[in-house]
């Protein structure tokens, strides 16, 4: 998987840097927004374009019409904005192959190529890659019967965790308390394919109790630098109540990830998955995500993601003092290993603004208002020392100049950064109440367990 990589004039100063960014959610809009931050602050030019993007995205990168999934169309517009680096966000594009496509053409990309990214896009191969790579997981079978898939869940006790092996948009999994919800799961995804393929495999998996965790790492040929660790809110109501959905509110750094067990997660997870990947000639360039569930102080790990996490870029970034695009350029030239990455010892917050009904069905064209009092309100916290808050955008459209309305389920997330995570969190709220439009639902809960 060795690839050629083209010289790099991108470090010299004066030179403009060309980046695209791929995708068009919050993840992306915070990737834009550090990116872009960091050149102001740096002296350096830089020429952002984001394909597809977002409204808030477009107010600071030239966004083209070019969908995520849509790999030749974005190696023609790479080519087209001579983009030094591409960024790609979003799973979809990695599992179809845009590392590998990029790579052939001589185009230096962020993100792993389609083999590494099965880790994400096969839960049933990242099983297989966990057992022999010695790290911890929960016990798992993998089906592609039902009849054989129902036998299994009937011999073993709920509750027991139910998981379409295929990308299901964090929709996928089930954890079912009961034999009957379990078997309701099976047949929804095997039978009436509720995922689509995606679902044809399921993994049964071992319901592990415990506290969760992300941890993220840039991770190339040469090693890896984990960043610090955050806590999403995956249940839709607070308390962790109701269904699953793509992330309400995330947190970092959280009480539970100590020096201690952050030593663990070297050592058992990214110690091991760097030998695995050695092992394999594997070249994994990009984000590695470990979703970790900490049961009696060590991780075990429920999923990998072959990209930042969203909304975990959301904090994660806010975090990061040291520039982001050197980061990324010493991970698609194999140096970050010896790249000094700085983090602050600062305290972040997102909380997710959703749409009416998300994460069941949901409107779209909800005007939202009150951004600018926001951005006001940033400016006299900052000018106060108090710390930083800014809307990202998640699910939004600009009908007409101006006119920002909802497009997604999740449609903002408003971010506050802050010396400690209370003042964050009242930061970020300050941020949510000033923000309105018909039907929006949030967690009044993120960060307040610490
Ligand atoms: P995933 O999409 O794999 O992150 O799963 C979504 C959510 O289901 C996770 O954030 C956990 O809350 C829960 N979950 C997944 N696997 C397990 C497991 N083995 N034990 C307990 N909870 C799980
Ligand atoms: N926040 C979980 C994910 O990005 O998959």
């Amino acid at each position: 998987m060795e690839t050629w990589k083209p010289p790099c004039p991108t470090l010299e100063w004066g030179v403009v840097v060309r980046v695209l960014v791929v995708g068009s959610g919050g993840r992306e809009h915070a990737l834009v927004r550090k990116l872009s931050d960091d050149a102001r602050r740096r002296g350096r030019e830089l020429a952002l374009h984001a394909a597809p993007g977002n409204p808030g995205i477009a107010r600071i990168a030239e966004c083209a019409d070019v969908a995520a999934d849509d790999v030749d169309g974005l190696l023609a517009l790479a080519r087209r904005v001579q983009a030094d680096l591409t960024v790609v966000g979003p799973e979809v594009p990695l599992a179809l192959g845009i590392a590998d496509a990029f790579a052939a053409a001589g185009l230096r990309v962020f993100g792993p190529g389609a083999a590494a990214a099965r880790l994400e896009s096969s839960k049933s191969f990242a099983k297989d890659v966990m057992r022999e790579a010695g790290v911890p997981t929960a016990q798992s079978e993998a089906f592609s019967s039902l009849e054989d898939a129902l036998a299994h869940v009937r011999t073993i006790r709920p509750p027991v965790v139910i998981k379409a092996d295929g990308l299901a948009a964090g929709k996928g999994v089930t954890v079912a308390l009961t034999l009957a919800e379990a078997e309701q799961a099976l047949r929804e995804a095997m039978e009436g394919r509720a995922f689509g393929t995606a679902g044809e495999t399921v993994v049964v998996e071992q319901f592990l109790v415990g506290t969760e965790l992300s941890v993220m790492a840039f991770v190339d040929g040469s090693g890896y630098r984990l960043m610090p660790a955050a806590r999403d809110h995956k249940a839709v109501y607070d308390g962790d109540r109701g269904a699953n959905t793509g992330g309400m509110g995330v947190f970092a750094p959280p009480r539970a990830a100590t020096a201690e067990l952050m030593g663990l997660v070297r050592e058992r997870v990214f110690d091991r998955m760097q030998a695995y990947f050695r092992a394999h000639d594997t070249v994994y360039r990009g984000v590695l995500y470990a979703g970790l569930m900490i049961v009696d102080g060590a991780p075990f790990v429920i999923e990998f993601n072959c990209r930042f996490g969203d909304p975990e870029a959301q904090v994660v970034l806010e975090l990061l003092d040291s520039d982001l695009l050197d980061a990324m350029l010493a991970v698609a030239d194999d140096r970050i290993a010896s790249h000094g990455l700085v983090w602050s010892d600062a305290a972040a917050v997102c909380v997710v603004l959703a749409a009416e009904g998300y994460p069941e069905a949901y409107g779209r064209g909800e005007r939202i208002e009150g951004l600018e009092a926001v951005e006001d309100f940033a400016r006299a916290q900052e000018a106060a020392g108090a710390g930083a808050v800014r809307v990202l955008h998640a699910g939004t459209a600009e009908p007409s100049a101006g006119v920002i309305v909802t497009n997604g389920g999740r449609v903002l997330g408003v971010v506050a950064r802050a010396d400690d995570l209370d003042r964050a969190r009242r930061l970020a709220y300050d941020g949510v109440e000033r923000v309105r439009f018909a039907g929006r639902h949030y967690r009044t809960d993120i960060g307040a367990r610490g």
